[in-house]
């Protein structure tokens, strides 16, 4: 499986909940917004854990890799906050417009700048490895529902350990790009910082 498409199955799935999202009113668009979560959740997990990782050293991509991640956070932040309603009020139809647009925002950037990017640094061996860990990394979490997306943001903020015990198995080569300190504990939380200091979101 190809890692660009099989991203970009999931940004099209995306696009489509959110026009449901828009037609959808009442406790129906509230169950929309639930399929979005888990679906934006199951994507930045295998993003973050395993696409970004391999991208994140290449000089080309790193500073890219870095802002996807910082976008990441907004839109899982946005995330919470929605959930947190039991129906949509008119600020709820606001915050959740915002969501939207910053996640078409950064699809766009993803797949014309980073995914372009990318292919210049990862092999097609690369590409076609990302996109079978991804793929399965998916479906092992789809497996054990909805732990996953929960658990995710809590398995990140306690760091290197369990995201090297999530990723180590799946790390892969990178041979093209990153042969040096590919050992890194890479990921959110070192970006993050370095991230914020260089530049804000355009
Ligand atoms: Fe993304």
């Amino acid at each position: 499986m190809d890692a660009f498409n099989l991203l970009k199955a999931d940004h099209r799935k995306v696009e489509d909940l959110f026009s449901e999202l828009e037609s959808a009113s009442g406790q129906a668009k509230m169950r929309v917004f639930e399929q979005i979560k888990t679906e934006l959740e199951l994507h930045t997990h295998i993003e973050e854990t395993i696409f970004y990782p391999a991208l994140e050293e290449p000089k080309q991509t790193h500073e890219l890799t870095l802002e996807a991640y910082e976008e990441h956070d907004v839109v899982k932040k946005l995330l919470q906050q929605l959930s947190r309603a039991k129906s949509p009020t008119d600020e709820w139809e606001a915050q959740a417009k915002v969501l939207q647009e910053n996640v078409e925002h950064h699809v766009e950037e993803e797949e014309n700048e980073l995914f372009k990017k990318a292919k210049a640094v990862l092999s097609e061996d690369d590409i076609e490895t990302l996109g079978e860990q991804m793929e399965s990394e998916k479906q092992r979490q789809q497996r054990t529902g909805s732990k996953a997306a929960s658990g995710k943001k809590s398995a990140k903020k306690s760091a290197s350990k369990s995201q090297s015990a999530s990723r180590a198995p799946k790390r892969m080569p990178a041979r093209k790009s990153a042969s040096k300190s590919s050992s890194k504990p890479s990921g959110s939380k070192g970006s993050r910082s370095t991230k914020s200091a260089k530049k804000g979101r355009r």
